[in-house]
């Protein structure tokens, strides 16, 4: 069982290690294809000037030839291609794609990828092409599977990639990956592929990809094979794809196309070379042109090189600054048929939902109508219907937007208007209704919207205001029109005030971000709060004299205190809210100490990245609080790496 340990995340993508014979490979990684025949760029300037720590060759090619298969039985794939980073090998199933049957058996083919020494060998799979019939498809996932198994016995210290086949059928493909998580194998590149690529079928790979996802085990990498153009990778990346291989940069080379990560430029469409990367730098169009074929080729292919890896690099830092979405909705811009991708992300709302952390550093930034497909805008639909309780006023008052946080631009409103009757208020945003109360929540107050609101935004604003008007409880509900409304509430309203803001906040921001009826739970008792003097924000919750919870300034949910933990312990039957560790785990959770993976005995399944949660010991005694760092299934998948960041230990 070879180790990977996610670091950081967002979502579905994620900041791994991969350990290998040949060292530590992080990704997301992008591994260039050589060709053993012919090195376009050699791999030990991939390694040494390009920083790829990763590349992939082809088995079948080197096997098939006889000088090249002698070195390699004799010194080593590594010695080979005189590189010393991490080696990929593919298994000729590519070959017999492209040039129909190949003559080598699956056990062979392996072998010897085992026994030249690659760090990563592949079975032989059957490429499950998109024209098949379901049943061909069917048939042909049923070989690759038997020849995994197969393989997973033969691979000794080599770290084994099992195939996803199942061509464009979703169920195929999720029957497929299930089946491989079974299996003993190491890395799950996503094959048969290319095709949709080629024909820029991007809706249909996002399908593929997802489907593929849903079934695979989500503590090994998973490859798309043949992603080798840089305006995939964000996406990709965004659905959990860490590894990626490339011909693509030699290929499109040879033919004069220059990549970017916003599309492709033909040299014989250029008239100014814009790039400055290491390849580019200080050479003219003209003297582009003027080159030799294999001269230009050879510029052409590193400048594709570079662009990549520099893409890979801007993958990461999006992964770590928590803005990849804003990336993966502009490379979508580079091309329609990605723009179909990205919309097609919105089918899938509810299984983004379940990797969607709590909030990010940064704020939601609009980049079209797609942004409001967004897990994060998602899910603040969702459980503003599901968990939001509405205060018991007479009437509800409803502002158009205004600058953020809301409560402080409609304070003079809301004083007169309460100075009459019984109020609440809600905001009509373009992120759905927002009842006052949440205004300072990730993602309400942490989004950026331009000020004109296209027809599709609009529009899902009214049909999110039309479905509460449905629900509300309030007798009268009014549009705020300044005067005019306050008039007419004076007349029909009758009951005395009753609003008040801030415990309206703790109590819709606790149910909102522990569940439906944690507001109540927590607040039982007399409540205290502590403000900051700079910004008049809530900092402290009191009950009964125990500080419970804290208000961070920057998303405006709550730190779990230890007492408000008991609280919810009490309140919420086992396992809401709680990360169950094994005995041995205990001592060191009392002591403060990170809980890792393998000591995650249990885990409530509506935990999400950066929750608040409980860490319990077998007899549900809290141990610790602090941070979910993964799902529940990554926690129980996965054989390293930190499950919850503990804040606090509690001492017996
Ligand atoms: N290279 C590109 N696609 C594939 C695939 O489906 N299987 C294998 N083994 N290699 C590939
Ligand atoms: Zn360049």
């Amino acid at each position: 069982m070879s180790m990977f340990e996610l670091l950081r995340r967002d979502g579905l993508a994620r900041i791994c290690k991969l350990e290998t014979p040949h060292g530590i490979l992080e990704t997301p990684a992008l591994l260039p294809v050589i060709n053993p025949r012919t090195l376009t760029v050699s791999p030990r300037e991939l390694y040494d000037v390009f920083g790829f720590k990763a590349i992939i060759t082809n088995s079948y090619i080197i096997r098939n030839d006889e000088k090249l298969r002698g070195q390699a039985l004799s010194g080593g794939l590594h010695e080979l291609l005189d590189y010393p980073g991490v080696i990929m090998t593919d298994s000729g199933t590519f070959q017999s794609y492209m040039y129909g049957e190949v003559d080598v058996k699956n056990e062979d083919i392996v072998t010897f990828q085992r026994d030249i020494g690659s760090d990563i060998g592949t079975v032989l799979d059957i490429f499950t092409e998109p024209e098949w019939s379901m049943e061909r498809t069917s048939d042909a996932v049923d070989v690759t599977l038997a020849r995994t198994e197969v393989a997973a016995k033969l691979k000794g210290d080599m770290l084994l990639a099992g195939v996803v086949q199942g061509s464009i059928f979703p169920d195929l493909r999720e029957r497929c990956a299930r089946s491989l998580a079974a299996i003993e194998a190491d890395v799950h590149p996503i094959g048969g592929v290319v095709p949709l690529m080629e024909q820029y079928r991007f809706a249909e790979l996002v399908d593929v990809i997802v489907a593929s996802k849903k079934g695979l085990n989500p503590a090994r990498p998973v490859h798309l094979f043949g992603a080798g153009h840089p305006m995939v990778f964000a996406l990709a990346a965004l659905l959990g794809c860490d590894m990626f291989d490339s011909a693509s940069y030699a290929k499109f080379a040879r033919d004069g196309r220059f990549m970017f990560p916003e599309g492709t430029a033909s040299l014989s469409d250029m008239k100014y070379i814009s790039c400055h990367c290491p390849a580019c730098h200080g050479h003219t169009y003209e003297e582009i042109v003027a080159m030799t074929p294999a001269r230009r080729a050879e510029l052409i292919a590193r400048h594709n090189l570079w662009v990549s890896q520099e893409e890979i690099l801007r993958i990461k830092r999006a992964i770590l600054e928590g803005d990849l979405w804003e990336l993966v909705e502009r490379r979508c811009r580079g091309h329609p048929a990605l723009l179909d991708a990205l919309r097609k992300l919105g089918d899938y709302e509810e299984f983004l939902e379940l990797t969607e952390p709590l909030s990010r550093e940064r704020a939601v930034f609009y980049t079209g109508p797609e942004t409001l497909n967004r897990p994060a805008i998602k899910r603040y639909q969702r459980r503003f219907f599901e968990r939001y309780e509405y205060p018991k006023t007479e009437a509800m008052i409803v502002f158009d937007e205004t600058s953020k946080p809301y409560w402080r631009h409609r304070q003079q409103e809301m004083q007169e208007i309460l100075s009459e009757c019984d109020s609440h208020f809600f905001v009509e945003s373009i992120l759905g209704p927002v009842p006052i109360e949440l205004d300072e929540m990730y993602p309400i107050a942490q989004s950026v919207m331009p000020l004109r609101g296209d027809r599709d935004a609009v529009e899902g604003m009214k049909d999110l205001m039309e479905r509460m008007s449905h629900e509300h409880p309030y007798a009268v509900a009014v549009g705020w029109d300044g005067k005019q409304t306050l008039d007419t509430l004076m007349m029909v309203c009758s009951d005395e005030p009753s609003f008040d803001l801030d415990l309206a906040r703790v109590k819709a921001v606790s149910d909102y971000q522990f569940g439906q009826g944690a507001g109540s739970i927590l607040l039982d008792g007399q409540v205290e709060l502590k403000k900051s003097n700079n910004t008049g924000k809530i900092r402290n919750v009191i009950v009964d004299g125990e500080h419970i919870l804290s208000m961070r300034a920057n998303d405006g949910f709550f730190t779990l205190r230890p007492p408000g933990a008991e609280r919810l312990r009490k309140g919420f039957p086992a396992p809401r809210l709680r990360v169950m560790v094994k005995d041995d785990s205990v001592p060191f959770n009392r002591d403060g100490r990170n809980v890792f993976c393998t000591f995650v005995q249990e885990c409530d399944p509506g935990l999400r990245p950066m929750d608040e949660v409980l860490v319990v010991n077998s007899s549900d005694e809290l141990v610790a609080i602090g941070r979910a760092m993964l799902t529940r299934d990554e926690m129980l998948a996965f054989q390293t790496g930190m499950a919850v960041k503990v804040r606090e230990g509690i001492k017996k």
